[in-house]
């Protein structure tokens, strides 16, 4: 909008008093109001910062302002009769065109203020904006929970690769090639390039830990290793291709059957409750010696094997046990992968589902829950 004030500018003060036939005092009084008139009525669309300052370079630019001009070309040059009534008529437009000027930038500031105050008022009576903060996965709790019971009584908390060799997964842990255990562990090996040293597996279970942890340090050792397993399990309420478990393992001179038997029963009244009943089975690993199957009274029928409203509790199929996890002593021929002296050691070790440790204390039906990742299940464990 200014450039069309500036470049239209009709007003003669760019020539002489001479130039234009001016010869009488009031045909100056006429030019300037000439000037004002044309000053005033352009000024009122004035009302933008940059705008202004055109507008004011315009008019009282040091080199061609108007003022400037009407000095320049008016003021100078004009015969002594007329001078003084130029230099008058000069005085009063400067007077007017810099007050106007002035107040005009005073007004801009404010209202710009003004503006600027409202776009950034905070309306602290607004409601907050509500970004919702996860919590951990259910899975993730139970495994603190067991991780802090264990760490209270000793033990230390370890972690190791997820993909293993078969010499750890296997081997080391006193389970040859062909050996009929392998079968029940069926896992997911990895595609390597030609040439490779060794197959890599996904470990089908935390006990590789066990030897990494023994060659790493010497005994004593008590650690438990939290982490995910991989089998070619076919999915079902009680069976998924990923799970998680928690390994322990304890070497030292003197451990017996009865540390062994007690450290696993104060796991699991701390963890279930005082009131749970426990009992060992015999079983089989190749690298425990004697092996157990660990086994609780049934959590949902009080250990009665009966429903609530009659029948058999569905959970323990009327056995009145769960099976918890699998354990043993440790097998003297493992302490010769990693070099440790069985002669002198002794040591125990466990592996539990922690999918089923969370479904029983939990009072969850299927394992797939776990993995589905639906808010309205993971909501029930903030
Ligand atoms: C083992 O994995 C042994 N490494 C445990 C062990 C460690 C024994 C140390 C002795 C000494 P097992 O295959 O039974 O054992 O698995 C242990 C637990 O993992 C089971 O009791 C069960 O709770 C859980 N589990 C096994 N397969 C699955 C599966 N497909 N989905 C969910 N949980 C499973």
């Amino acid at each position: 909008m200014y450039l069309a004030i500036t470049t239209n500018m009709s007003i003669p003060t760019d020539k002489t008093l001479a130039d234009q036939g001016v010869t009488q005092p009031h045909q100056i009084a006429e030019l300037y109001v000439l000037v004002r008139t044309h000053f005033d009525a352009h000024f009122g669309n004035v009302h933008e910062e940059s705008d202004w300052q055109l507008f004011r370079d315009r008019w009282l630019g040091r080199k061609s302002g108007v003022l400037k001009q009407i000095t320049d070309y008016w003021l100078k040059p004009a015969k002594p009769a007329l001078k003084s009534a130029v230099g008058a008529g000069l005085n009063e437009l400067r007077a007017h065109v810099e007050s106007q000027i002035e107040a005009r930038r005073l007004a801009i500031e404010s209202g710009a203020e003004e503006s600027a105050l409202l776009r950034e008022r905070i309306d602290l009576s607004l409601p907050a904006v509500h970004r919702p903060v996860g919590s951990h996965h259910l899975i993730r709790q139970v495994f603190q929970e067991i991780e802090d019971i264990f760490v209270s009584i000793g033990f230390s908390v370890v972690e190791g690769p997820e993909i293993e060799t078969p010499y750890y997964n296997f081997e080391a842990l006193n389970i040859p090639e062909f050996h009929p255990v392998r079968d029940d562990m069926d896992t997911f090996y990895l595609e390597l390039p030609k040439g490779a040293k060794t197959p890599l597996l996904l470990r089908t279970h935390t006990s590789p830990m066990q030897i990494r942890t023994m060659e790493k340090q010497k005994p004593p050792v008590r650690v438990i290793v939290p982490g995910k397993v991989y089998r070619r399990d076919n999915p079902d309420a009680t069976h998924s291709f990923a799970f998680h478990q928690i390994e322990g393992l304890a070497v030292d001179t003197d451990i017996t059957f009865c540390d062994f038997t007690g450290t696993i029963e104060y796991f699991v009244k701390q963890f279930f409750g005082p009131s749970v009943k426990t009992r060992f089975r015999p079983s089989y690993f190749p690298f425990t010696e004697p092996s157990v199957e660990f086994d609780v009274s049934c959590i949902f029928c009080g250990g009665s094997g009966a429903a609530v409203g009659g029948g058999t509790c569905s959970k323990c199929k009327g056995s009145a046990w769960i099976e918890l996890f699998g354990a043993g002593m440790v097998d003297p021929a493992v302490y010769g992968f990693v070099k440790y002296d069985a002669k002198k050691l002794s040591g125990f070790a466990f592996g539990m589902g922690i999918d089923r440790l969370a479904m029983l204390k939990y009072g969850i039906d299927d394992i797939q829950v776990f993995f589905q990742n639906d808010v309205r299940f993971l909501r029930q464990f903030p």
